[in-house]
């Protein structure tokens, strides 16, 4: 009898269902009927014609394809963009869970759920994607883009090499290949995910490129979100003020110019005909604190940051430039003028927007969503990067920590003290390691300040 209800109940929600998703296509095609109208997409007594209508149901699609009144052009159609896509998600619809048919309570409250089944209704988020061949193609998703997605070990493998997971958009996930693409600018409003996009691009990198990837971290906000690395054997070194922000880029700069010296002796053209392997990245968190320094100081980092822009990619440095306000003076002209990527949060103002991605749009990102960006490369696309956890970070990067590293002075205390351990000869070791690991930048460094 339960059997009997239950199966029942199942085949009313799948009919329930096929006829919700008929009706539904028939509506939305009487739909983007009439936007087009009301858009003016008609000439004389020329009106848009349904040619097609075919469902994918792996994509969860339903593709429209129209034949146009002649004298219209493509462009006509794109302007209008998101007048079809607010048109069609103007409304909330009937949305049939068919596994809550599975939850039913036999009780006398049985009917209202049935019921609320049928009655329950969702705020429409369909994503569209239009496109003119002769005739005009309108892809229909049931589903938009999540609003959170977590970093786990499913999407780790889904990357190699020097491919960073950038996110999800509403039918595919996308990456960034820092082989191909060697900087990118994060930009975005605070706690939208600048942050978080740093752990993730320096964890996966730490984990799938443990031998080849070298990493300077510039975290000007004190140093608290980097923290985390400074033991890992790939981080090189972690700057968290001005001082240690400018040794470190001279550090870079000489060893610039020491690569620079070293592929013209050789003959190599850049670091892929040099057969080396190792990528240095230099990683800053919050650029626009540079801004703050005094002006020889600022001049100064923005050269040396605008020449690992300049020259760098070739001899294998890669930059992630991040920041919250970008703005002219902010974004180096160099770092500007050779980079093809960006990863864009919400910004407060079109101006901004027009700084990172040459086109208004960040500001237009939803309010209270953080990890939705604008990702800019090769095309442009609308993301939800992932959320990495520090739980899941701390045990990616676990393997990779050096562990026992001491400074000269604590070992030599210990040495005096224990004589036991200074005959296993334990502390040689340590004293190579810390000599050849020194992560803290030495900021008595000279500059030559240009
Ligand atoms: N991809 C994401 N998905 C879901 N939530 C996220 C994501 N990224 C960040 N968040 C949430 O937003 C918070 C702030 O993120 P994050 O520290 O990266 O911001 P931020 O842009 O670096 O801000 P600030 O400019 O102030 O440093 C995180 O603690 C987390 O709760
Ligand atoms: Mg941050």
């Amino acid at each position: 009898m339960l059997f009997e209800f239950l199966s029942t109940g199942t085949m009313l929600g799948i009919t329930g269902i096929a006829f919700y998703q008929k009706q539904n296509s028939i509506n939305e095609t009487d739909k983007i009927l009439k936007i087009a109208d009301n858009c003016g997409l008609y000439k004389g007594d020329e009106h848009l014609r349904i040619y097609r209508r075919t469902r994918n149901k792996k994509l969860k699609f339903t593709e429209y394809v129209f034949m146009t009144p002649l004298g219209l052009s493509e462009k006509d159609f794109l302007d209008k963009f998101d007048n079809f896509k607010d048109g069609l998600n103007n409304k909330s619809v009937r949305k049939i869970d068919l596994k809550k048919f599975t939850e039913l309570k036999f009780n006398k409250t049985l009917p209202k759920q049935i019921r609320d089944i049928f009655d329950y209704r969702q705020d429409l988020k369909k994503e569209l994607e239009m496109d003119y061949d002769g005739m005009l193609r309108i892809r229909v998703f049931d589903h938009g883009i999540v609003n959170q997605f977590n970093y786990d070990n499913e999407l780790l493998k889904k990357v190699s090499n020097w491919k960073v997971p950038i996110g999800i958009t509403h039918k595919a996930f996308i990456y960034h290949d820092f082989d191909k693409m060697q900087i990118l600018i994060v930009a975005g409003m605070t706690r939208y995910g600048k942050t978080v996009f740093l752990k993730n691009a320096t964890t996966t990198l730490i984990h799938n490129e443990p031998d080849n990837f070298t990493a300077t971290l510039i975290d000007l906000k004190g140093g608290l979100a980097f923290a985390r690395y400074k033991d890992c054997k790939q981080v090189k070194a972690l700057a968290t003020n001005k001082d240690e922000t400018l040794a470190v880029l001279e550090d870079i700069e000489v060893e610039l110019k020491r690569r620079q010296e070293l592929f013209l002796k050789n003959g190599w053209e850049d670091i892929g005909e040099a057969n080396w392997k190792e990528r240095h990245f230099v990683i800053i968190d919050e650029a626009a604190e540079i801004a703050g320094f005094d002006q020889v100081d600022r001049d100064r980092a923005y050269y040396l940051i605008g020449e690992i822009a300049r020259i760098g990619a070739g001899l294998g440095f890669r930059l992630i430039f991040c920041t919250q306000y970008p703005t002219v003076d902010i974004l180096p002209r160099q770092v500007k003028a050779n980079t093809s990527a960006a990863l864009c949060f919400k910004l407060k103002t079109s101006n901004q927007s027009m700084v990172v991605l040459d086109k208004t749009g960040a500001e237009k990102l939803p309010l209270g969503v953080p990890g939705r960006a604008i990702y800019q490369s090769d095309q442009e696309r609308i993301v939800q990067t992932p959320f990495i956890s520090n739980a899941f970070i701390d045990d990616l990067i676990k393997p990779h920590i050096k562990i026992n590293i001491k400074s000269k002075g604590e070992v030599k205390n210990e040495q005096q003290t224990n004589t036991e351990d200074e005959a296993t000869g334990k502390y040689t070791t340590v004293f190579e390691e810390a000599g050849l690991f020194n992560k803290k930048p030495n900021t008595k460094n000279t500059r030559s300040k240009k």
